[in-house]
């Protein structure tokens, strides 16, 4: 089996990291020498150098489209329903009653920044859905974007299994699933939570952010980057979050040391942040 050369490793991973921000340590060669075969596979091509070149002679519309298709099997997209349930605590006991009694403008925008393959807004729709009491005659977008095309595709088709599952607690299950027909392991997504989110393709360094959002998710996907990408993403957070907002990262990552335009706040166990006042 093929491995990237040191060279050629290094050759991808600035690429990766120029376009995605996504930085792989040197140990991560056998991963990303798995990763990108699949691409060498659908394209026939036989050696990594020859990838390379074949990348570097695009027309620049076929290139970001090979771009988007590299960084889509190079990246990691683990996640499942209800992941860190201290964060959907806060989000149904504290975050959603707080904002439904400070806005005048009866609108709820949630946004699951680097949603992969759908669980995380998919939960997050639920968990509203449950609080609709106080939300009735609200224009209510959850937004779930993703840097990779194939995930979004996933996510929109909203069939789920096994692992992904694991943790949806059953009443849940009966109330917001289906079973498929003929494969009753497969749950779908019903209609009326699909159609609470929209999928679209965004990419956090080179895509335009969306604006005057309530709570953004932000899990599990700055671990990826370096100091510099995470400084330069949380402060565009900044930039699209109200006032009074809220934005849950993963329970390993931190801002201590990234931001200071927001403060940490715990909030029924869960480590959440709030934006600081403007200057
Ligand atoms: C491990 S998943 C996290 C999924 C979910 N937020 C969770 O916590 O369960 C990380 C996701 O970040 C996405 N990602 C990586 N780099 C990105 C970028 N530059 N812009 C947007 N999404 C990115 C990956 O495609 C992947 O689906």
């Amino acid at each position: 089996m093929k491995r990237l050369t040191e060279e050629e490793f290094n050759r991808f991973a600035k690429l990766i990291y120029d376009e995605s921000g996504i930085f792989l340590k040197d140990t991560k060669i056998t991963l990303l020498s798995n990763r990108l075969r699949k691409r060498l596979q659908a394209l026939d091509i036989a050696e990594f150098s020859d990838y390379y070149n074949y990348l570097q002679s695009l027309p620049s519309k076929e290139k970001a489209l090979e771009y988007e298709k590299m960084l889509d099997v190079v990246s990691t997209n683990e996640t499942f329903f209800f992941r860190n349930e201290r964060h959907f605590d806060a989000l149904s006991q504290v975050c959603l009653q707080e904002i439904a009694k400070v806005k005048t403008d009866r609108t709820l925008r949630i946004w699951s920044s680097a949603c992969s393959t759908g669980e995380e807004p998919y939960t997050i729709a639920i968990c509203v859905k449950e609080s609709m009491h106080l939300f009735s005659g609200w224009d209510i977008e959850i937004l779930a974007t993703d840097i990779a095309p194939s995930v979004i595709q996933f996510a929109n088709i909203a069939e789920y299994s096994g692992r992904r599952i694991e943790k949806v607690p059953t009443e849940i299950l009966k109330k917001y699933f289906t079973q498929k027909k003929g494969d009753p392991s497969v749950y779908v997504v019903n209609d009326d939570i699909k159609k609470m989110v929209t999928f679209y393709y965004h990419n956090f360094f080179k895509s335009v952010f969306p604006k005057d959002i309530d709570i953004i998710f932000c899990r599990n996907v700055m671990i990826y980057f370096d100091k510099r990408h995470q400084v330069e993403l949380v402060a565009k957070f900044y930039q699209c979050i109200l006032d009074h907002g809220y934005l849950f990262i993963g329970h390993s990552e931190t801002l201590h040391s990234i931001s200071e335009d927001f403060s940490y706040r715990k909030i029924l166990e869960a480590p959440v942040y709030v934006p600081n006042p403007r200057r």
